[in-house]
């Protein structure tokens, strides 16, 4: 065993129910790739009265954990016992690599960095000592300021790792490549030609067990202000000098910086019916399980194009997608008579039924002269035959590997936080979410937002795009 590329995974709340879903899973699948070199062992830290055994028999016993097992222990630390940190400096043995990963609740993360720094194993500006943190990161502008405060006084920025797993999905990556790597997108995606764009963020269930985190939070800080505000970043920004992280976290923060903070006046607030009655729900919560708004990006490129956004939970259908409507051709005439024009549409599906369809208008074939909509499908999966990976073991691969192109900068969330800091103190302050009934759509108040300022309606995943008719 080479020590040099040996790296050591130390997991904060390793016995909780993050990292047994997510994190030593993805760890696990990330290992049987071949992007990873070198071995690695994990280090399982946290409250739970567990040693080497018996945090490996619970490895063992999970087929998804299992090849992890072999090779890991347990450290037992109470969080805020500074001294008990010195338990930790044998993970450095022999270890090229060091990554902290705190899967944690956040209130605890000034308690790690501190017992970390306390005993030297944060080595401020070596790269090869790392840090992962995941949202929530803060709860407003000021707590997310105080947290990078925290973090950048005890690791520096090329160490620290944020996650925030839609940037890891391949169909999320896969905007770049369209984007980046097709001349004929560069040129047409522009206020000239671009109408407006619709991002939706839809899921089917509700807040299942999760009111103690959700009831706090709410869709604007849990889907808006992280994955929502990157995809957006990435469907808008300028081409970015080079794909390196560096560039294009550069592009994001400038495009971030142009959009408008959202007007609570131009956002819809939704709560399902039944939310009140999930167990954990404080009562009468006005909290939005839904939201959609109108964002403006205030620059050169988008000047005037609407971006509507909307995500939310007990809806119709889980779907992530994004849409650019063109502006209509001038319509001719045929006969005396104006032919309607077919809306060009171009439909980003990130997920499910991965894959890009270009609506376009066709002639119906046949003698007669008569324009139908007709689509030209990329369908994702289609290009590898082989399962996406799981976003997950992507972030982990990137940590591993010393990659930053997944993850947003510490400047980007803190921007991101201000775009969202006026509807969230507007709505935590007053008023009553709308109420949609589970299995809809969300509030009526999202179909007129958009067809008041963007002439336009929702394009539903069921929506088909080559029906006659469509907006
Ligand atoms: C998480 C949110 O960040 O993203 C959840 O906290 C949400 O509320 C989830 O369900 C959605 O992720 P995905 O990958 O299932 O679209």
């Amino acid at each position: 065993m080479s020590s040099q590329k040996t790296t050591t995974v130390v997991i904060f709340g390793a016995s909780g129910d993050l990292a047994k879903r997510k994190v030593l899973p993805a760890l696990q699948s990330a290992l049987s790739g071949d992007e990873v070199s070198g071995p690695v062992r994990v280090v399982g830290v946290g409250r739970s009265d567990l040693d080497d055994e018996s945090f490996r028999a619970r490895l063992s016993a999970d087929e998804g954990t299992a090849s992890l097992a072999a090779t890991s222990g347990w450290v037992r630390v109470d969080y805020s016992d500074t001294g008990a940190y010195s338990r930790l400096l044998a993970s450095e043995d022999q270890a090229a690599q060091v990554v902290f990963y705190l899967a944690t609740p956040p209130n605890v993360f000034p308690a790690i960095l501190c017992g970390l720094a306390e005993v030297g194993l944060n080595r401020k500006g070596d790269p090869s000592r790392r840090i992962v943190v995941e949202k929530p990161l803060g709860h407003d502008l000021e707590s997310s300021r105080e947290l990078n405060r925290l973090l950048q006084e005890t690791f520096t920025e090329d160490q620290i790792y944020r996650i925030d797993h839609y940037l890891a999905k391949d169909t999320v990556q896969n905007v770049l490549a369209l984007r980046f790597s097709n001349a004929i997108f560069e040129a047409i995606w522009n206020r000239n030609l671009v109408q407006s764009v619709q991002i939706t963020a839809a899921e089917e269930e509700g807040i299942g067990s999760r009111a103690g985190y959700y009831d706090q939070s709410g869709a604007v800080r849990d889907m808006v202000q992280n994955h929502v505000l990157q995809l957006l970043a990435l469907v808008a920004m300028e081409p970015p000098t080079t794909f390196d992280a560096r560039d294009i976290r550069k592009a994001k923060l400038e495009l971030l910086r142009a959009v408008r903070p959202i007007d609570p006046q131009l956002a819809v607030r939704g709560q399902y019916r039944g939310y009140l009655n999930a167990e954990g729900v404080s009562r009468g919560s006005r909290r939005e399980t839904y939201v959609a708004a109108v964002l403006s990006v205030e620059n050169w490129r988008w000047d005037g194009v609407p971006f509507f956004i909307r995500t939310g939970k007990a809806l119709r259908q889980r779907t992530t997608q994004v849409v650019i409507r063109f502006r209509d051709s001038p319509s001719l005439r045929l006969g005396g008579n104006r032919q309607r024009p077919i809306p060009t549409l171009l439909q980003i599906r990130i997920q499910p039924h991965e894959g890009i369809t270009l609506r376009i208008g066709a002639k119906r074939p046949g003698t007669r002269f008569e324009m139908v909509p007709a689509g030209l499908d990329l369908e994702y999966a289609g290009l590898s035959g082989s399962q996406l990976p799981d976003a997950y073991e992507h972030v982990l691969t990137e940590v591993l590997a010393g990659v930053h192109t997944v993850f947003p900068s510490g400047d980007e969330i803190d921007r991101s936080w201000e775009i969202v800091a006026e509807v969230i103190q507007a709505w935590d302050a007053s008023g009553h979410p709308e109420l949609y009934p589970p299995g809809t759509w969300g509030p009526e108040g999202a179909d007129e937002l958009i067809e008041r300022l963007g002439r336009s309606r929702w394009l539903d995943p069921a929506d088909d795009l080559t029906a006659n008719g469509s907006r």
